[in-house]
């Protein structure tokens, strides 16, 4: 009953909110057409996102975890003139459908998709110096976050903004006993609380994609 209402409500706030938008509406069609996983942000959070880059003046932006590309593209379309969005994924078919979407909204000169295990990907980030980034989107395997959040650090600078999507899970995040994503998750919020040149909270979120949470965080 609440998720239906959830959902209800965020149809409302799309259909006042959120025009159609042939980019964003066509990779969320081939994505389903493709058969990837639909667990794409939402169309109200993509917009959230787009809105923190675009409040914190972020021009780069490292986003891990692409699947099709959807919160991608809310990504890209925030950042300015000279910008970039650099995208890690592991599965050669999720980066194929992302390009395509990328593509179609006209933004594939803006993106970069990096295939690869996203831990090798950071490695070679750091590597070549590619950093620091003003905006980090952490939304992979949950029990990496800890080590994806070591190298957020690695790859930013004071002021950098670091979110991490699926931090509460139905509330599942309680369960100290709970399963491998459970544990990434719970590791996550304690990194964010312990790490003093983090500064962070996490926001619970209902709607169409159930009861969840995004962690957000800012390099001291
Ligand atoms: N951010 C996307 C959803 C990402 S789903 C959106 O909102 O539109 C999580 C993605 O992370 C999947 O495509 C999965 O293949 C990828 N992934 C999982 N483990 C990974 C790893 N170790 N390295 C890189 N990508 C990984
Ligand atoms: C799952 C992963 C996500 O990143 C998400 O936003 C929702 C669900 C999952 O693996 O089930
Ligand atoms: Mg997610």
């Amino acid at each position: 009953m609440e998720r239906k209402i959830w959902t209800e409500v965020d149809d409302y706030i799309e259909a006042c909110l959120l025009p159609a938008d042939h980019g964003l509406d066509g990779a969320l069609a081939r994505n389903r057409a493709k058969g990837l996983p639909a667990i794409d942000v939402s169309p109200t959070q993509g917009k959230f996102l787009n809105l923190l880059v675009r409040i914190g003046g972020a021009r780069n932006i490292l986003e891990i975890g692409t699947l099709g590309g959807y919160s991608t593209i809310w990504l890209a379309r925030a950042v300015p003139d000279g910008g970039k969005v650099v995208t890690l994924e592991c599965e050669a078919r999720h980066a194929e459908v992302a390009r395509a979407n990328l593509e179609d909204a006209g933004l594939s000169h803006l993106v970069e998709i990096r295939l690869g295990p996203a831990l090798d990907s950071l490695a070679a980030l750091a590597a070549e110096d590619a950093g620091p980034f003003d905006f980090i989107f952490i939304d992979a395997d949950k029990p990496n976050n800890p080590h994806y959040l070591s190298w957020a650090m690695k790859l930013s600078h004071p002021g950098t903004v670091i979110v991490c999507d699926n931090v509460v899970r139905e509330g599942a995040v309680l369960d100290r006993d709970g399963d491998a994503n459970v544990k990434g998750v719970r590791a996550t919020l304690a990194f964010i609380g312990e790490e003093r040149r983090l500064d962070g909270t996490a926001i619970q979120t209902v709607g169409a994609k159930g009861h969840d949470g995004f962690a957000i965080a800012v390099v001291r």
